[in-house]
């Protein structure tokens, strides 16, 4: 087995149970009942690698991994550092990470040492190397896990002690050079700020300064520079004796930290899902949510990731945290598959008997063994992976659709002041998403730095800040026949938060002028008509002039209406729209679907899915299509073609039947 195959299997912590050498020995056991290929090991394994400075105990994990690995079951083992033992806080308090109230963490929980330390970074150095040296050559082991959920999870990561300070100044330095560009690009004339001497730069701190929007996006680059750095120094540290694939595990849309930036040290994207499965009885809008994670973490690298943790039935650090109901898991974990995941794997393998994680889930739980509903969903996962491996590993979406998701953007939009207080990025990214979800249309998701050329369709919902270059290369993609859709409140900023002078960066693409943007109270609110239905328009409203553009739609109301709300520009062989408002999610639908009918962009059932039906499509050899039920009920496709079912061979013609949560695969006959 290696990285060309499926993986199954999560977590596992023996170090917790050393003491008890039956519990290791029936690990092993219902570990292969199970199914499980491949477990992840060490990763807050620090105080028993190292139980006192400078001591090193890893014969215990020799003497697992060497022991799994007779038993079939690979390793992806994890540098022990994104928690720290006491003696090493107690010794060297100058680890700890310092909050933006001005505290310095205590020591305790996890992730809450300061990225820059260079105590930290020696004392990682030490134990990745030794780790590396003893295991880096192991044939069993596929991978290295650097840390765990860089940035996460007790706060957002970031620290403003007195080191990180004087790292921030002379990360300015070298991206400035001298104090008056860093004046003009911050704009610090505004209330006298102007700064005459670098020391007199602080990090954004709410009893400091934190209105000056320059100021606090280069202050979120840093800290994502730093965060990166930091994940670079471990990855130098096992490539010492090591030469492994590495990969750190991402969260969701984690805002403190850019993954765009994060995944080019890494050589395969990994990510922690954890949706919330059953929070109310319509699933769609969490399973868009998961979707779009999955598909954001696939289109970094544009290759398949792997899924690092899932829980196998709850968690439990939410408000209330339910177990996922019967066929839940195995949904969940082909919908990781279908948008690119070669992994399936848990947090975690054996629920511990103490501490904060004792009632999350696991595959194990404290009474029972392999007789647990629990059990029956992983090994039918596990056994539906090993059959799969072949056909799925090779293969990976490739969408001719992309929405643009970028952390600059998103700092920037979130922070600035005006026009509304309360501007959700990712909320509205996800509409837009959910548009092609609901068609059943893959989409990768990019950020601005990304190639356009390989898509038909192009979305950038509230494209406040542009990039450098980001104009042109649209342009470019405009020109050269793709479309564009843009909306209200975009091409604002330059990347130092300095509003654009003049005209918008695509006005020329567009075909439009931006005015005003109103953000009308509820009593003002506007509508749509559009072929001859009204739709309601949401909190802005964007006042725009048509120049070369032909109007779609107007505005039905208010002194600026029979002024156009959304707009079509033909531009060299392609064309851009521009939403001048807030739409809801039944009129984007319909926007959505008339551009992917314009550029032919059909699902590969060519038919119309029910509600909380979607589709996904790996293409290789043989294209694999997951076909998706995301209801607890059952779901038919009316009107199909001829179809295999790759998992029992059966053939389909006519009407395809999903039971409640029931994940597909088909092949073309
Ligand atoms: C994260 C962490 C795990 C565990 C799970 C619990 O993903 O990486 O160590 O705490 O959350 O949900
Ligand atoms: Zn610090």
């Amino acid at each position: 087995m290696n990285l060309a195959n499926l993986l199954h299997g999560g977590d596992y912590n023996p170090e917790q149970w050393l003491d008890c050498p039956e519990v290791l020995q029936e690990d092993i056991e219902l570990m292969k009942k199970g199914n499980i290929n491949c477990v992840t090991l060490g990763v807050f394994s620090w105080s028993v690698l190292e139980p006192e400075e400078g001591c090193f105990c890893f014969d215990w994990l020799r003497d697992i991994i060497d022991e799994l690995y007779g038993n079939g079951i690979f390793t992806v083992l994890a540098t022990p550092t994104a928690s720290m033992p006491h003696w090493m806080t107690a010794k060297y308090p100058e680890i700890m990470q310092v909050h933006a109230d001005g505290k310095k963490n205590l020591p305790g929980k996890r992730h809450n040492f300061c990225y820059t330390s260079k105590k930290m970074r020696e004392k990682a150095r030490i134990i990745d190397s030794k780790l590396a040296e003893a295991f880096g050559k192991h044939p069993a082991v596929l991978l290295w896990h650097i840390s765990n959920e860089l940035g996460g999870n007790f706060g957002d990561g970031s620290c403003h002690c007195e080191e990180c300070n004087l790292e921030f100044r002379l990360w300015l330095q070298e991206k400035y050079r001298t104090l008056d560009r860093l004046n003009q690009a911050w704009w610090t004339t505004f209330w006298s700020h102007r700064y005459t001497d670098w020391e007199q730069i602080h990090s954004p701190m709410p009893n400091g300064e934190i209105l000056t929007h320059g100021l606090n996006l280069d202050w979120h680059r840093f800290v994502t520079h730093q965060m990166t750095g930091f994940c670079k120094w471990e990855i130098d540290s096992v490539r010492e004796y090591s030469s492994f694939p590495v990969t750190t595990n991402f969260m969701y849309f984690f805002k403190p930290l850019n993954y765009y930036e994060l995944h080019r040290c890494v050589d395969i994207v990994s990510w922690d899902s954890y949706p919330f499965w059953h929070k109310r009885k319509d699933e769609v809008p969490v399973a868009v949510k998961t979707a779009a994670a999955h598909s954001m973490m696939r289109s970094m690298k544009k290759a398949p990731f792997l899924l690092m943790e899932s829980t196998p039935s709850c968690i439990n650090w939410r408000a209330f945290n339910p177990v996922k109901r019967p066929h839940m898991h195995m949904l969940s974990s082909m919908q990781a598959v279908a948008h690119g995941s070669n992994s399936v794997q848990y947090f975690q393998w054996r629920k511990g008997r103490g501490a904060f994680e004792k009632f999350h889930g696991a595959v194990l739980d404290h009474k029972n063994k392999e007789n647990t509903r629990t059990f029956l969903e992983v090994t039918q996962v596990g056994e539906r992976l090993a059959k799969m491996s072949e056909k799925i590993a090779a293969t990976c979406n490739r969408p001719k659709v992309a929405v643009i998701f970028d952390w600059e953007n998103w700092w920037a939009v979130e922070d600035a002041t005006g026009p509304i207080i309360d501007i959700d990025y990712v909320k509205t990214f996800l509409m837009h998403f959910r548009s092609f979800w609901e068609a059943g249309i893959d989409v990768d998701v990019i950020n601005m730095e990304d190639d356009l050329k390989e898509y038909r369709i192009v979305a950038a919902p509230v494209n406040y800040l542009y990039k450098e270059k980001y104009a042109q290369k649209v342009e470019d993609f405009v020109r050269n026949g793709g479309s564009y859709i843009t909306t209200y409140w975009s091409g604002v900023v330059n990347e130092s938060d300095l509003c654009f002078t003049e005209k918008h960066p695509l006005q020329e693409v567009l075909g439009i002028r931006q005015e005003e943007i109103d953000a009308p109270g509820e009593e003002f609110r506007n509508e749509i008509n559009y072929k001859g239905k009204a739709y309601p328009v949401g909190r802005l409203c964007e006042v725009v002039h048509a120049k070369t553009a032909e109007i779609l739609t107007v505005y039905e109301k208010e002194y600026y209406k029979g002024s156009p709300a959304i707009t079509r520009n033909y531009f060299g062989k392609g064309n851009a729209y521009y939403l001048a408002a807030e739409f809801g999610q039944e009129f984007l639908n319909l926007f959505y679907k008339e551009r992917m009918l314009e550029k032919e962009l059909v699902n590969p059932l060519a038919s119309e899915l029910p509600y909380g039906v979607t589709v996904s499509v790996r293409e290789g050899e043989e294209n694999l299509v997951f076909l998706q039920n995301f209801n607890d009920a059952e779901a038919v496709i009316h009107d199909v073609e001829a179809w295999v079912d790759a998992d029992t061979g059966e053939q389909i013609e006519g009407e395809i039947k999903l039971s409640p949560f029931e994940c597909r695969i088909l092949v073309e006959k």
